[in-house]
Parts: structure tokens; sequence; C-alpha cells
């Protein structure tokens, strides 16, 4: 054997005894699934050997996911971490069954229902000379629920989400990334589990930058190869906020383009519901006024401002129709003039501001108030229902 094999086989020996003796046994798993990629040309019996004992021995021999079917605790771990740079590469999610199911458009609800239940029942599908889905995609503003549907959908099929964030693979390790991505996706394709490519448009994004195309080029490449070798054990979840810096053959193939919507009214009433918890009785006369504040909003921009409504009750540092004030002053100016009128009506006839009180929110005059109260009973009805349908 020459010197540098054998010094290499020494320091692989060493590293896995230090990553076994300390029980970091998920990077145990990442450094032999390296270890038989580096292999497979020179050793390719001992890279088999090795390749059979990662799929042949699940993760922490049974306890550890038998325990957490039965558990509905959400553990955060940071697991691989590639030996040089300490760069952690994936980070799991591993979700018991109560996660809570995001709230969906019905569409979105339907296809991910589907995804589910044939990841289920592959066997039925097998016998049918079937494969099911085995990658997706997930497109959608920020704050639309992109991640927790795939923390979700882990949750639902019992396995761990391993999310690989492209921008920190790309940006820590330039020159590396390449072997760094495949190291981190064989160690996913080694255990049964969801693997989700967040921001998976961050490297479109850095083609402008022209140090970077060649490194560009190979992530793109790797990226491309393993969408296509996925197996279809696994599932193989991506996400972006810019569909358009996706290249073209990276889109083709995912097998399923799942689009993520802000919410409509409707589900912007449902999720303020949602949000505010035990909290909602003490704003339930307000629905209609924060459904209509929050229009064309993200989910996470409600959740955050349902939060903070719910701290500063439990703190008294404000009353329930103070918070509902202060959010419709800040809401008002971004109105066009027939929406601030509506407000103003939706205001007058669900509060008990005074019309000078409205209309120093609204900026709409007393006499416009009074006018259109006037007709109150359909412009009322017609500002609910395009509070329901927007
Ligand atoms: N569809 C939804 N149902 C319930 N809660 C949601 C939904 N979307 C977002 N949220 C809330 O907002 C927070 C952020 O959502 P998430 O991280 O899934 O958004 P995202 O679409 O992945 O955004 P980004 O593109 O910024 O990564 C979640 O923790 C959740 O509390
Ligand atoms: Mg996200």
């Amino acid at each position: 054997m020459k010197t540098d094999e054998s010094t290499k086989l020494k320091s692989d020996l060493v590293q896995v005894a230090r990553l076994a003796l300390s029980e970091k046994t998920d990077d145990v798993r990442l450094f032999v699934a390296r270890l038989v990629r580096q292999y497979r040309g020179g050793e390719p019996d001992l890279a088999e050997q090795l390749d059979t004992l990662l799929r042949t021995i699940a993760p922490g021999s049974a306890t550890h996911y038998m325990r957490r079917k039965n558990s509905s605790r959400r553990e955060v771990a940071s697991l691989p971490v590639d030996g040089e740079s300490q760069l952690s590469l994936l980070k799991v999610f591993d979700d018991g069954p109560d996660f809570p199911a995001p709230l969906l458009a019905a569409t979105v609800s339907e296809s991910l229902a589907q995804l589910i239940k044939e990841r289920k029942q592959i066997k039925k599908l097998a016998t049918l000379g079937l494969h099911p889905t085995k990658s997706s995609v997930f497109v959608g503003a920020p704050g639309v629920g992109k991640t927790i549907t795939a923390r979700w959908i882990a949750a639902q099929l019992g396995v761990p989400l391993f999310v690989l964030d492209l921008t920190a693979v790309m940006s820590s390790l330039l020159g590396k990334s390449g072997s760094n991505l495949r190291a981190a996706l064989d160690y996913a394709k080694s255990v049964p589990s969801v693997l989700f490519l967040d921001e998976i448009d961050a490297v479109a994004k850095r083609r402008s930058d022209d140090s970077d195309v060649g490194e560009l080029k190979r992530l793109v490449t790797v990226i491309l190869q393993e969408v296509d070798d996925w197996p279809s054990s696994g599932l193989l979840l991506a996400a972006t906020n810019h569909p358009e810096l996706i290249d073209r053959a990276l889109w083709r193939r995912f097998d399923l383009i799942v689009e993520f919507k802000t919410p409509d009214a409707e589900a912007v009433t449902v999720a303020i519901k949602r949000f505010l918890g035990p909290d909602l009785p003490k704003f339930e006369k307000w629905i209609g006024v924060l459904s209509y504040t929050f229009q064309n909003h993200s989910f996470s921009d409600i959740e955050r401002e349902m939060q903070r409504f719910r701290r500063a009750l439990a703190l008294g540092v404000s009353s329930s129709a103070k918070l509902i004030e202060d959010i419709v002053r800040l809401k008002a100016p971004d109105l066009g003039r027939a929406e601030q009128i509506e407000f103003a009506m939706l205001l007058d006839s669900e509060t008990s501001l005074s019309q000078r009180a409205i209309h120093d929110i609204t900026g709409v005059s007393r006499d416009t108030i009074r006018k259109h109260r006037n007709v109150a009973p359909t412009l009322v009805k017609r500002s609910s229902r395009t509070s329901t349908i927007a």
C-alpha cells in the first residue's frame, strides 16, 4: 500500500473513532457515506461493505425512530458537520404526528394529500408498476408556509426532515460545495427521510457573479443528477420565492410543482382565529376589521402580530380595543379611496369608535360616513363580501 493511501486510511480511521466515541452517530453516518464515495474507485469491496452497513443499520438502531413515532417532541438538531469546515450541512426537524397541519388552499392540500397517500401506499403502486412522486418544488412568497408544510409532510410520514440550506452550503465553502452537497445528499439518502432543499434559487441567484460560475455549474449539475436519481424510497422537496430564477432544466425535473398563494380573505380570517388561540374571544367582535386589515399579508405576518397582541394582553400593557385601533391606524394609509370608505364603514358598524376617531384613522369625513350610513345595509354587506373573496 502506498504511503499516502495508508496515511489517508489512518486519518479516516481516527476520524471515525473520534466521531463514534463522542457518540455523534449522525456524523459517523455522514462520514461513512463520504468514505463510500471516496473508496468506490480504488477499493470497491470496501466501499460496498460500508455502503451495506449504512443501508442496513438504521440510525440509533430502532430506539431513535421507534421512540419518535410515539412522541410529539419537536427536536431541532444540527446534523452532519463537515469535518474540515465545521459547516453544518443539514438541519433536522424531527416532528411528531401531532405537528399542526398548515393552513392550505384546497388545491394545494389535495395535491399534498395525494403525495402523502402515494408514499404510504408505495407497495400498492409498485404492484401496478408505478412509482410515487419523488420530488416536488414549493413556490411562493415568504411566510406562506413552504417550510412548515415540508415539516408537516415529514411528520405525517413518520420520518425526519433534513433541511439543506443551499445559501449556507454555497457561501461558506465555494470551491468545495459540490462535494459537501454530495456528502449531505448521500447522508439523506441513507436514512428514511424527507430532504428539503430550501431556497433552491440561491444557486441561480449567484450566477451573475462571474468568479463563481464554475462552482455554480458544478452545483447545478449535482442537483440535477440528484433530482434525477433520487430513490423513490425517499422524498425530495425544494422551495423557492423566485421560480423565475430557476434553471429550466432543473425545473422540469421535479415531479410536482405546488404553488403556495398569499392567503385570500377567508384564509386570513381562519389564520387570525388560529393564531389568537385562547385569546380569540377577546377579539371576536373585531374579526371582520382584523381580516380587512390583514388582506394580502402572509401567514407569518399575521402570526407575528397576533402573538404580539397576546403578549400585550398577557402583560396588561394594552387592551384589545387599543390594539385593534393601533393596527387599524397603521393600515389605513395604505388604502385607496374606495377602500378607505369601505373600511370606515366597517369600523363604524363593527367597533364603538366615534365618527371623529374613524375620520382620524381613515381620513374619511364624518359627512361621508353619515351619508354611507344611510345606505348602510347594502354597503356593509358589500364590504363583508369583498373581504371574504378578495
Ligand atoms: N400556511 C400556513 N399555515 C399556518 N401557519 C403558517 C402558514 N404559513 C406560514 N405560517 C406561519 O408563519 C411562519 C413562517 O412560515 P414558513 O417558514 O413555513 O414560511 P415559508 O413559506 O417557508 O417562508 P420563506 O420563503 O421565508 O422561507 C410559520 O412558522 C408559521 O407559524
Ligand atoms: Mg421557508
